[in-house]
């Protein structure tokens, strides 16, 4: 019998976003979206620390370099997802999936019930990692995003 060989899933480490992480998250965020988050609304985010929540993904045995990040927001009992992003070089290895685990345990520890986020109707491969991970549309939000003008959908995972 052939035997086929296992692919290998990098093994990212994720901690708590720190302010000398901030100019690796903005890089990818540049690379990843058209109108993206500037480094003082990201210093601005991380001091909301009763509701802000903000992880990034390291590469140990990558030199420790930052592959991704998520931000999500504690609202009473809910988790809401703001922001999402892998770096190019490193998608399509396991990673944002990883990485919302991670979240998602997190803010079920912190007492969220329920999870909502909001995505580009154009954006596939995003809605594909979250219908994987049991999020399920309920509408959509008319002309939500810019830079191009797009709906959004509305996604909630419930429960937690
Ligand atoms: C969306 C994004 C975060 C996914 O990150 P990633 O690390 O590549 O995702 P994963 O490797 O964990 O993929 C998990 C699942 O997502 C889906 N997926 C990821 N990339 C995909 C692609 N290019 N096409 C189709 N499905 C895709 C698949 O269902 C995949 O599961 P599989 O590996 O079993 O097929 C990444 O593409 C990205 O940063 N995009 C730009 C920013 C963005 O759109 N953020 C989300 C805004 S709502």
């Amino acid at each position: 019998m052939k035997r086929h060989a296992r692919v290998q899933r990098p093994k990212a480490l994720f901690a708590p976003m720190q302010v000398d992480d901030i100019d690796a998250v903005v890089a990818i965020e540049l690379d990843s979206f058209t109108m993206p988050w500037t480094a003082a609304m990201f210093r601005s985010e991380m001091q909301n620390e009763r509701t802000s929540r903000l992880l990034v993904a390291r590469m140990p045995h990558k030199g420790d370099i930052i592959v991704g990040y998520l931000a999500y927001r504690i609202v009473l009992d809910e988790m809401h997802i703001i922001l999402l992003a892998v770096a190019p070089a490193w998608r399509q290895q396991g990673i944002a999936r990883q990485m919302l685990g991670v979240g998602i345990d997190e803010a079920r520890d912190a007492g969220c019930l329920r999870a909502t986020l909001e995505v580009r109707v154009s954006n596939t491969p995003a809605q594909q990692l979250y219908y994987g991970l049991q999020f399920a549309p309920v509408g959509t939000r008319p002309k939500y995003y810019m830079q191009p003008t797009e709906d959004a959908m509305i996604l909630w995972r419930d429960p937690l």
